[in-house]
């Protein structure tokens, strides 16, 4: 019986050969690290085997660490990951990518660094190392520091100049990812110190209206209303550009490929519960003009929605193909007649109690041919599923996330920080949650749908897309 470690190179020797094979029939390559990060240098991922090749090296190198470098060892890059926050931030707020942008590959001494951007060089050349050695930047000789393709990814693509004379547009036009490390590390970060303090105080721990940001904070406000004060002004802004730039992170076709949209008949009525400004359905819009979409949100979402389709599909608005309309989805639903319910991205924002409130809103309203398609995360165990088990019937075998194969951790471990990254942003900030597949599928029976299919992004361990249909018996709410 060979040995964990064996059996770990095992399958890294053999997923190197199938990276090497894939992308040599496909002309592409492994981008280098010391590299920008471009769009185009992530090509190699759409092929299928490549993606998945490059998922089990990554998560098998990961797991190869922790058995074997000491234990004190593998327990600090967990204690530590607030002091790496710490250094990413700073460098992220002080502008260090875009300052060593200019600088290329040479990079630049950290003393130049500092005249740029008013830091203290010997300190900003401690988080700089600290940061190079987990490999985000590089130190090229001693004290002189470069970007790689890792740290290039916070590039907003400003200038110095820029960034200093105009703060609060550090975000604006970039591509999102910034924003959104720029969120994660400030009010995430804080909120998450308190964590503890508000798990343990007895008035806190069984609010689902309270956060660790609130505690934080010292305010019992909601987190979108908080964002809403006059002093918060960067804060929103850098939300809404981390929001634009999620958005932009996902295929076009995300939508197109939730339902089969060609099955329904013409005229067919489709609602964007929660659909934000609605900016998911303009492919659908555009390829089905047959279909009446109605996009729901609240009032102040709707003026914005009502904007954006009017800049970039008038036509759908004034042929009355696409409506906006104001509506809170805890109040009774006022569309009927509807094919499709669509709700993405909405539950996971919400309590247990709330999401089945929602639910029931548009079980009421629905007909016996009403589908309803929710797409959102469903978080995969990081032990095996059972088989045969209520969490992969025949039918539904998708609901089960694809497993890494033995004897890598099945969810692929670390790999999959973000999906738990984001997760943990919904109890700190909402206290709300990223959910396994069988906690949707309870929340759903409770409000009356049953799940008639289930079908996953590939290469993505948590991404999900739900169909459901009513079920027989449904409790009043
Ligand atoms: C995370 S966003 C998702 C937006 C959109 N579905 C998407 O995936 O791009 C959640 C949306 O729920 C909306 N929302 C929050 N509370 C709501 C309520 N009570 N009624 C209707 N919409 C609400 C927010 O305004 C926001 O647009």
């Amino acid at each position: 019986m060979s040995s964990e470690l064996e059996r770990l190179l095992d399958v890294i020797t053999k997923a190197v050969a199938s990276l090497n094979l894939a992308c040599s029939a496909d002309g592409t390559r492994l981008p280098d690290i010391k590299e920008p990060f471009e769009p185009s240098s992530e090509k190699f991922r759409s092929n299928h085997q490549a993606l998945q090749a490059a998922r089990i090296i990554s998560a098998a190198a990961l797991q190869l660490e922790a058995i074997v470098a000491p234990p004190q060892v593998v327990l600090y890059h967990v204690v530590g990951g607030f002091f790496k926050s710490m250094a990413l931030r700073i460098c992220l707020e002080s502008h260090v990518t875009e300052i060593l942008r200019d600088a290329g590959s040479e990079g630049m001494y950290v003393q130049d660094i500092a005249k740029r951007n008013g830091q203290d060089p010997q300190k900003l050349a401690r988080f700089l190392r600290y940061l190079c050695s987990n490999h985000v930047y590089r130190e090229v000789s001693p004290d002189v520091f470069a970007n790689n393709r890792i740290s290039s990814l916070l590039d907003t693509k400003k200038t110095i100049e820029e960034l200093q004379s105009k703060p609060l547009d550090k975000y604006k036009n970039s591509d999102g990812m910034a924003a959104l490390v720029g969120h994660h590390l400030d009010e995430c970060f804080k909120g998450a110190a308190y964590a503890w303090e508000a798990l343990n105080d007895p008035a806190m721990a069984h609010m689902d209206s309270v956060t660790p940001l609130n505690k934080a904070y010292n305010t019992e406000m909601p987190y979108f209303d908080f964002l809403q004060q006059e002093d918060q002004g960067i804060r929103r802004l850098r939300f809404d550009s981390s929001m634009e730039g999620m958005e932009r992170m996902q295929p076009p076709d995300i939508t197109l490929n939730a339902f089969e949209w060609s099955t329904l008949p013409k005229g067919s009525k489709v609602v964007d519960v929660g659909g934000g400004v609605g900016n998911v359905f303009f492919p659908l819009a555009a390829k089905f003009p047959e279909l009446k979409i109605v996009v729901q949100d609240l009032p102040e979402v709707v003026g914005n929605a009502n904007k954006v389709w009017t800049e970039r599909m008038p036509a759908a608005l004034e042929s009355g193909q696409v409506t906006l309309q104001a509506h809170n989805f805890f109040n009774p639903q006022p569309e009927t007649d509807v094919s499709v319910f669509f709700v993405k991205h909405v539950l996971h924002n919400w309590s247990d109690a709330s999401c089945v409130k929602i639910l029931k809103r548009l079980r009421d309203a629905s007909s016996k041919s009403t589908r309803l398609v929710i797409m959102d995360s469903a978080m995969p165990y990081v032990c095996r599923a059972p088989r045969n088990s209520d969490l992969c019937s025949d039918n539904l075998k998708e609901s089960v996330a694809e497993e890494a194969p033995e004897p890598l951790l099945a969810n692929f471990g670390a790999l999959n920080e973000t999906s738990y990254v984001l997760d943990m942003v919904m109890f700190v900030i909402l206290n709300a949650q990223e959910r396994t597949y069988s906690h949707l599928d309870r929340l759903l029976n409770e409000a009356g749908w049953v799940v008639s299919s289930v079908r996953r992004k590939p290469g993505d361990a948590a991404f999900v897309q739900i169909e459901a249909k009513p079920g027989n018996t449904q409790l009043k709410l």
